[in-house]
């Protein structure tokens, strides 16, 4: 296949920043059947592609999925003087020439995850200029976790004109290993101190780290270019601090919330559909999610998933935690099942303050959902009707996907820019396995036949 230089523009970067904001159509009712390839995973290949930063040499990373998301982080690597090269799903990194500490605000205010680069900048040139993220649909989502702990490694951090200002003090440019104790096991200041701690003089001990399946990942990435890092998925992670790393070649983890979507996509729709390659113990809580709601999956071989619907769907309680708890990354798309279970569910958001802003647009379909604090109370109905609605985050947005996929006529979905930045060729997946939808560039273009679309892409 031909490089790609990335530069500003992905292909996927294209597919959603159109000014005629495209939506989704989709006839529901439809049976799945076949397979579906779950693609690398998101939250793994934007953070290692930021670790890439650590390494003076260059480093190849594979199974990275085509996202608007990776195209932003990218950009961010590019704008720091990082060559990147992409050759199908293939990222060639070149930090060995690093030339600046200032990532851009136009892309780190699109891109949460890009804030990450401050640890690794910081331990590579002792200094970094990173804007705040800034807030986002789901929630306030601050960084102090990540700047108390680059302090307890010796940083000096300033906040200046919305911009954190971070650096080595005197003339050592190297942080000093330090002890730890994070208030929440956050993902991102996990990952972002880990990565700091792998350049830094001596050891460091993260407490009550993140154990998400991305930290580890992170860490495996760390670890082929030579870092020390020991406990990465429990929670307390030691590091012992080297001088330089290597290069290496690393292939990302599948994206469990990628495959948990299809799963419930697979449950709503009772389709017995599968699905690989899935790392079963990185879905524990889906799975069991499932199977309380009447839905078995199955594994066939090691990383090979089927789904096995019952005849009903039960309601359930899910209570969002950090790992291994259940992920909130996979709340909306279970309050989607819900809707249609045999009774009363209730669905609590404890990981953000502002997750459930899709109760409303669930009810545009029909569903019977109250909200009390940040738990919803989801009355489950008979059927679904097709609606316009909004995604109003990521996961909101592949959550209506799926209510869509179950409900009776057209479900038209709008808020594809969030869509397209986590999932990779979704209605194309869908569509392959006997999903009736298409994209549409303009939603005045859409259909007017609700029952039965003249073209299926
Ligand atoms: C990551 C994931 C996101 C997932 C989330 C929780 C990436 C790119 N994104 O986000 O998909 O939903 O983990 O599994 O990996 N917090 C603070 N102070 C801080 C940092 C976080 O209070 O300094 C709070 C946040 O506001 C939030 C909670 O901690 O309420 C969890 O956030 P965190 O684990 O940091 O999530 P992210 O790393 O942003």
């Amino acid at each position: 296949m031909e490089d790609i230089i990335i530069n500003t523009s992905l292909q996927a970067d294209q597919r959603s920043s159109s000014e005629s904001s495209p939506v989704i159509e989709i006839w529901g009712k439809q049976p799945l059947s076949g397979h579906i390839s779950v693609s690398g995973a998101k939250n793994s290949a934007l953070v290692v592609m930021a670790g890439s930063i650590l390494c003076s040499q260059d480093c190849r990373i594979r199974n990275i999925p085509d996202l608007v998301d990776i195209g932003r982080m990218a950009d961010v690597l590019t704008a720091l003087g990082v060559k990147v090269s992409r050759h199908g799903d293939m990222l060639d990194v070149d930090a060995s020439s690093i030339s600046h500490s200032r990532a851009p605000y136009e892309i780190v205010s699109k891109l949460r995850a890009s804030f990450f680069v401050i640890g690794p900048l910081l331990a590579r040139l002792g200094v970094a200029r990173v804007p705040l993220p800034g807030g986002c649909a789901i929630g306030a989502r601050p960084v102090a976790l990540h700047i108390r702990g680059l302090q307890a490694l010796g940083a000096e951090v300033h906040m200046d004109h919305g911009i954190v200002h971070a650096y080595v003090p005197g003339t050592r440019n190297r942080l000093k290993g330090g002890k730890i104790y994070l208030d929440y096991p956050s993902v991102g200041a996990t990952e972002t101190l880990m990565m700091a701690a792998t350049l830094a003089e001596g050891e460091t001990i993260i407490e009550n780290a993140a154990q998400e399946p991305e930290v580890l990942d992170l860490a495996n990435f760390c670890r082929a270019m030579g870092a020390r890092i020991r406990g990465a998925g429990t929670n307390t992670i030691t590091i012992a601090g080297v001088p330089h790393l290597h290069s290496t070649d690393y292939g990302i983890i599948p994206d469990r919330i990628e495959a948990g979507t299809f799963m419930l996509a697979g449950a709503i729709t009772k389709s017995p559909i599968s699905l690989s390659p899935i790392l079963p113990e990185h879905l524990t809580p889906v799975i069991a999610k499932l199977a309380e709601a009447g839905t078995r999956v199955e594994m066939e071989g090691h990383n090979r998933a089927r789904i096995i619907p019952g005849e009903r769907l039960l309601p359930i309680e899910i209570e969002t935690r950090p790992h291994p708890g259940f992920p909130t990354d996979m709340q909306a798309q279970f309050m989607a099942l819900t809707t249609l279970a045999d009774g009363d569910s209730v669905i609590t958001e404890t990981v953000f303050e502002n997750r459930l802003q899709h109760v409303a647009e669930f009810n545009r379909m029909g569903a019977n959902i109250r909200l009390t604090g940040n738990s919803a109370v989801i009355r489950g109905v008979p059927y679904l009707s097709g609606a316009p609605v909004t995604g109003t985050d990521l996961r909101a947005a592949a959550a209506l996907l799926v209510a869509g996929l179950a409900a009776e006529g057209k479900t038209t979905l709008h808020g594809l820019q969030h869509l397209d930045r986590g999932y990779e060729n979704i209605e194309a997946k869908l569509a392959a396995v006997g999903a009736k939808l298409r994209r549409i560039p303009d939603p005045a273009l859409a259909s007017t036949d609700m029952a039965n679309p003249a073209v299926i892409v």
